[in-house]
């Protein structure tokens, strides 16, 4: 385990401490999310642009209210995936004008409802032909999806710039065709989101040179026929994996951008990251149900592909996280405790199929029945993604702040 990933396993394990306190018998399982290290996280994220670019966080990534409601209030606006996500961010306290609306299949009921309730948000259409479907007057800042077609080296799950992506114009379209649709449609902003977990900024940089060279050509044309609109906006979307032991990828990233492409910060810049800024400063933790000596020993706990969606279905597949084991008495205990007595386990999900395991052969501290297992890292793509499979409740979501704990929501069942 790299040493900030044990330390945030660490702090993880007692701040479950702190939260078991106020657990009922039948929270049988804690997500939870360590503000301090999340408003660290957004401090670099601004950092590592300049201060005229806005940030949107991804909603998907982390739609509990109130982490809506804290991103707000830290001052950074939200990319909502479906209508549902911009009410719900809506519902969080944020302006339409912080808002970026990303759908790939708004209908026209959505488009007119944003029409009349999102003045001043980013809509973002993902085609030529969505273009169509807007009102002739927008209240609303008229983006166009852009597929700068190239290789990103992300999973191929999430990669969304190859030639069958179904994001975005591809750019290799006609440049009089996408140019015209421009100017026809008012577009004043050019969006790309090239991937997730894309492995390091050298597909960024060159996507978003890519979208330069075509912001400036549209504008070129626009100039030409005296037409005085322009390309305001570039939303360069999200996709910078999280960090691994502060390597600084975003830092690098940000200052990538502005050696190479410096007239990228003439325009309104905005972001979409998720993964990135999430993904470090959540945690989750699940009681060992039971312990089982099957033909290897198999720990039973209340999370499974129900919460690691992506990791049990083969996504990502490593339970690449942090690992802490707390017991009946407080004791916090670490595989890489020299001291500490170890054993490999399957450790088996909750619910009824066969691929519910979300790790094998994995080295944990002695494992009874009644202790807590404290995963660290899993603050993205898992709550949002939890599946209803066998109808098991979403567990209880608490924040910590200074040591202090702060209970989000409670257990809740689907039913
Ligand atoms: C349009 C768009 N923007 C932003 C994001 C966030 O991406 P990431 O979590 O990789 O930063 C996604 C993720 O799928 C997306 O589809």
């Amino acid at each position: 385990m790299s040493s900030s990933l044990e330390r945030r396993t660490q702090l993880a394990a007692k701040s479950l401490l702190t939260a078991q306190l106020g657990l009922a018998d039948d929270d049988t399982a804690v997500i939870g999310v360590e503000l301090d290290a999340l408003d660290t996280q957004l401090a670099s994220l601004r950092a590592a642009f300049p201060e005229s670019v806005r940030h949107a966080v991804a909603v998907k990534t982390m739609p509990h209210p109130e982490m809506l409601a804290h991103l707000i209030a830290r001052g950074f606006g939200l990319e909502a995936a479906s209508l549902e996500e911009v009410q719900l961010a809506l519902g969080a306290g944020a302006a339409p004008s912080d808002l970026i609306f990303d759908s790939p299949v708004k209908t026209r009921t959505e488009i007119a409802w944003c029409q009349a309730n999102l003045p001043g948000a980013l809509l973002n259409a993902n085609s030529i032909a969505e273009l169509a479907r807007y009102p002739s007057e927008p209240s609303f800042q008229v983006g166009l999806r852009i597929n700068p077609e190239l290789t990103t080296g992300a999973p191929s799950e999430f990669d969304v710039s190859g030639e069958r992506s179904k994001f975005g114009v591809p750019i290799s379209t006609s440049r009089s065709e996408i140019i015209e649709a421009c100017i026809d449609a008012d577009v004043t902003a050019l969006h790309m989101h090239i991937g997730s977990q894309v492995p390091t900024c050298d597909a960024h940089v060159e996507a978003v040179g890519r979208l330069l060279e075509l912001a400036k050509e549209i504008d070129a044309e626009r100039g030409e026929r005296q037409d005085g609109r322009r390309i305001l906006t570039l939303d360069i979307g999200g996709g910078v994996r999280a960090e691994t032991d502060s390597d600084a990828l975003m830092s690098r990233y940000g200052h990538r951008l502005q050696a190479e492409h410096p007239s990228l910060f003439e325009y309104d810049v905005r972001t979409e990251f998720g993964q990135w800024v999430h993904a470090n400063n959540g945690w989750a933790a699940t009681r060992i149900e039971s312990v089982e000596e099957r033909a290897v020993p198999m720990a039973f706990v209340h999370l499974g592909a129900d919460y690691f969606m992506r990791d049990v279905y083969g996504a990502t597949g490593s339970m690449n996280y942090g690992f802490a084991v707390v017991k009946g008495d407080g004791r916090v205990a670490m595989a890489s405790d020299d001291n500490e007595p170890t054993r490999t386990y399957d450790l088996v999900g909750p619910l009824c199929f066969a691929g519910d395991v979300l790790a094998q052969d994995l080295e944990l501290p002695v494992l009874s029945e009644g202790d807590w297992l404290v995963i660290a890292g899993t603050g993205a793509n898992t709550l949002g993604l939890w599946s209803r499979h066998c109808s098991r409740a979403v567990p209880t979501v608490v924040a910590s702040n200074g040591g202090a704990c702060r209970f989000w929501s409670a257990r809740q069942s689907p039913i």
